[in-house]
């Protein structure tokens, strides 16, 4: 069989490249499809694409823009059993999560389209009376979309939808690892009708990535994945005129359980942030900040659940923790419990290399990992706990002393995603809402799973430029002034004379 193509100009095109890559379950290695590489020239034709379409897009209402998205809202609740498992075995994510997936993509159309009905600027008073001043948003033009494997459907919705609607035209770099979601999603855009060039789809690596930041003829980048690149793109694109990026990326989150908690709380709390997607959100804890009072408690309970959680097939309803993504990740996961090691922890679970009887049959290729949790004092030299590591790999850390020490911890790192606070206490937790130097923070509830009508971004080092979902708006769009003068005479704000004077009087 031909491997699938880009979606470029309302083609499928081979693209100019020869070179082809796979995508693989990381749960059996079990093949999913094949895929043409794109190359930068095929990025170059896609921007062109997207460049040529802009006119004849821009000029439909937002309302008709947003009928495309509709029908793709729909599409995405009729499919969405088949969806889910798609994303389970191309992921790896555990099914409930496949499909909760799907369900933040529709969401996020859902949002988008429904907006298109909704107030896009404001009427603003003047100073003059005969002058009527409005804001208004305009598209940008094109905008780049570069999007993670961790969420292959739910993402490239929280990029496109809203750049679409609002009148934009994209070109979209999704993730190696997730290529078969990506085809899927492109199909679901070539069945609506959309015009041509208004959507693109170039498969590829970082090299296809790197040439959509790279062009000058897009106008916003649009990137959720590791710091690592998205400080890479804020350096190219940081303060080129004309150009603009909004970035998420990743956290060391943590959860604080102060001696207020209710344990039951805080045990549930913890184990969902911290092994829910194997730990491979970008919202996933990989600290546990826990009041010495109530320490002993919850750790004994916390490695209970962690030595016991179900790891197995992504597509059977009783697994918990699916495997990791692929052979980068069990590495970078082994390498940071080794490095924990080393700087002295003491480890109190290691599932890192799963019994044989834990892995289910004919899964036996997959790229298996377990719990890694382990107890250290608080140490800001500890790279351990300062670095993320995406996986589930997870520090329990004491602490005593008042929230005001819990929260000093919580926040010296470099990240600033998400966090949650686990107490019965409303000035603990109120003080943690107004300290936690994070993005999204949370009570007693996990620091993970939010919806996609709240802002989505970081702080520090895990965020930059207006926040992912709905924020999105603020990246794809200009806000403008338009005044108009209802009368006769020039009349101007701020006292400023309009009267002509002319040597001769
Ligand atoms: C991510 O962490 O990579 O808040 C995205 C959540 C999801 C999105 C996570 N709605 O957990």
């Amino acid at each position: 069989m031909a491997p699938h193509g880009h979606y470029v100009d309302g083609d499928w095109r081979t693209g100019q490249g020869t070179a082809t890559f796979e995508s693989r379950s990381p749960a059996t290695r079990e093949r999913l499809g094949e895929f043409a590489r794109g190359t930068p020239a095929d990025v170059e034709e896609a921007v062109a694409a997207a460049e040529a379409a802009q006119d004849e897009w821009r000029a439909l209402s937002y309302i008709d823009r947003a009928e495309f998205l509709w029908e793709i809202y729909h599409e995405l609740r009729d499919r969405h059993d088949e969806l889910g498992a798609v994303v389970s075995r191309e992921c790896g994510k555990e099914i409930s999560e496949g499909k909760a997936d799907v369900t933040e993509a529709w969401h996020m159309v859902e949002w988008a389209a429904g907006n298109a009905r909704h107030p896009h600027g404001d009427v603003v008073p003047s100073e003059i009376a005969a002058k009527d001043a409005y804001m208004r948003r305009k598209p940008r033009g094109v905008v780049g979309c570069i999007t993670p494997w961790n969420f292959p459907v739910a993402i490239p919705f929280w990029h496109m939808a809203l750049a679409l609607v609002e009148g934009n035209t994209v070109v979209w770099k999704p993730a190696e690892q997730t290529p078969y979601c990506a085809q899927i999603v492109a199909e679901m855009f070539d069945d609506t009708g959309i015009p041509d060039g208004v959507f693109n789809m170039v498969q590829g690596y970082g090299d296809a990535g790197n040439a959509v930041v790279e062009n000058d003829a897009v106008d916003t980048v649009l990137f959720t994945g590791s710091a690592e690149v998205g400080h890479s793109i804020a350096e190219k694109l940081g303060g080129v005129p004309g150009r603009d990026v909004a970035l998420e990326m990743g956290g060391k989150n943590a959860v604080v359980v102060t001696e207020e908690a209710d344990l039951d709380i805080a045990v549930h709390a913890a184990v969902m942030s911290a092994f829910k997607t194997t730990g491979q959100r970008c919202v996933s804890a990989e600290r546990l900040v826990v009041h010495e009072d109530v320490y002993d408690e919850f750790k004994a309970r916390f490695v209970d659940l962690a030595a016991d959680v179900a790891v197995g097939d992504p597509l059977d309803e009783r697994t918990f923790m699916g495997p990791l993504a692929d052979a980068d990740q069990v590495e970078k996961f082994r390498e940071y419990n080794a490095l924990a090691r080393e700087e002295g922890v003491d480890v109190l679970v290691d599932r890192a290399e799963l019994a044989d009887g834990e892995i289910p049959d004919g899964h036996e290729d997959g790229f298996w990992v377990g719990p890694f949790v382990y107890e250290t004092d608080y140490d800001p030299e500890l790279r351990c706990i300062s670095e993320e590591v995406f996986g589930p790999h997870v520090a329990l850390i004491p602490y005593a002393g008042g929230i005001e020490r819990a929260v000093e911890i919580h926040n010296a790192v470099d990240y600033g995603l998400a966090g949650a606070v686990i107490s019965e206490d409303y000035r603990q937790l109120n003080y943690y809402r107004d300290h936690a130097e994070v993005g999204l923070s949370y009570g007693n509830l996990p620091c993970i799973g939010a919806e996609v009508h709240l802002p989505f971004g970081g702080v520090k080092k895990s965020g930059h430029g207006p926040a992912s979902a709905r924020e999105a708006i603020e990246a794809v769009t200009e806000r403008t002034a338009w005044t108009l003068n209802n009368a006769t005479e020039i009349e101007m704000a701020q006292g400023l004379s309009a009267t002509l004077s002319t040597d001769d009087g």
